[in-house]
């Protein structure tokens, strides 16, 4: 069973659609293992954005995660990154599809409500950054 970070980004907050979004993953069947609300440290937030540091939408996206609440959670279920990719859809608003989260109900590459890990390795990492070793707390 795959385990992978997903996080309601401040604007998801902001626009009441923390429900529409769980409802989301509720409804594919994946299971939430793990949930909490808190305002990012900027110290938190480069550290999970640290890969895109010396990028020039850097200091803007961590001044974004950190403008207010998000919602971050664990997923769990049979290929849940990648199915999470694919609900979210892509990053830039022009290629995210009509059915995913960022499709639906965003057009802002930086605004665009949801982050999910990548890959394996990224899912681990972050877990533990965001809710420790055991990916509980
Ligand atoms: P990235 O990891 O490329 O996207 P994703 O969230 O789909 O994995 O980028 C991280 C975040 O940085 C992205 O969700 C929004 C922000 N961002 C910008 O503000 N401008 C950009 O040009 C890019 C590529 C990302
Ligand atoms: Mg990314």
């Amino acid at each position: 069973m795959e385990r992978t970070f997903i996080m309601i980004k401040p604007d998801g907050v902001r626009r009441k659609l923390v429900g529409e979004i769980i409802g989301r993953i509720e409804h594919r069947n994946l299971n939430i293992v793990a949930m909490k609300m808190l305002t990012p440290t900027r110290e938190l937030a480069e550290e999970h954005y640290a890969v895109h540091k010396g990028k020039d939408f850097f200091e803007g996206v961590v001044d974004f995660i950190t403008s207010g609440p998000v919602v971050a959670m664990v997923v769990e279920g049979d290929n849940c990154i990648k199915l999470m990719r694919n609900m979210m859809g892509a990053t830039n608003p022009e290629n995210a599809s009509p059915g995913t989260i960022r499709g639906d109900l965003t057009a802002s590459t930086r605004e665009n409500l949801i982050h999910g890990s990548d890959s394996p390795e990224t899912a681990v990492c972050e877990i533990g950054l965001w809710f420790g070793k055991d990916g509980m707390q």
